[in-house]
């Protein structure tokens, strides 16, 4: 019996959300069953598309400015929220209404190179740039501040110095594929 519905909010590619959707496609207890965006041609949209789930564009007014997406949310009987990739901050009412119910991933190691602006390639900028040697991912709660909730989850790999910030992000992205979903599904589970 499905235990879990959840939502994924995504903003762009849906690479991750992409190995989500794949992972629990006929998972007994947990599915994935809304992918929320921000953006109308957000990549994501189409891979969800592709997985036969449903897909809303809530737009940054209507989430910050109305009830709207907690509406959306209880009508797909939503229990469990996945950020992947989510430019925007979760508003806060869903925070309240979703306590230790909202996950995100990180493409770094926190509390390094995290909080706002700390996003896609300027993460993996910011790490080559500080001449760092290792990087990684990081699993962790989502609390009303970016990038700050209790860590989960994570997992690193080395840097070489002649590592382009591309082959950096290349090393990370692999990480969160291979962990994201087995995280997820381990934590509803009770392995984490
Ligand atoms: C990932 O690097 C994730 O860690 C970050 O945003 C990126 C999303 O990439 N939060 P994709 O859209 O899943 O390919």
């Amino acid at each position: 019996m499905v235990k879990y519905n959840l939502a994924i909010f995504a903003s762009g590619a849906g690479s991750n959300a992409e190995q989500v959707l794949k992972f629990f496609r006929s998972h007994p207890a947990i599915k994935v069953a809304l992918v929320v965006s921000n953006r109308s041609n957000a990549g994501v949209l189409d891979i969800a598309k592709a997985y036969g789930v449903p897909t809303v564009i809530v737009g940054k007014s209507e989430l910050y400015e109305s009830n709207h997406i907690v509406e959306i949310l209880r009508n797909f009987e939503i229990n469990f929220i996945v950020l992947a990739g989510f430019l925007l901050k979760v508003p806060a009412v869903l925070v309240e209404l979703f306590p230790d119910k909202i996950i995100n991933i990180h493409p770094a190691l926190l509390p390094k190179f995290g909080g706002k602006g700390m996003y896609g390639i300027h993460v993996h900028q910011a790490v080559k740039d500080g001449n760092e040697t290792e990087t990684g991912i990081t699993i962790h709660y989502v609390n009303e501040h970016y990038d700050e909730g209790n860590i989960i989850f994570q997992a690193s790999c080395a840097i070489l110095p002649t590592d382009e910030v591309d082959t950096i992000r290349q090393k990370v992205q692999k990480l969160e594929h291979e962990h994201f979903p087995i995280v997820i599904e381990k934590l509803l589970t009770g392995g984490v």
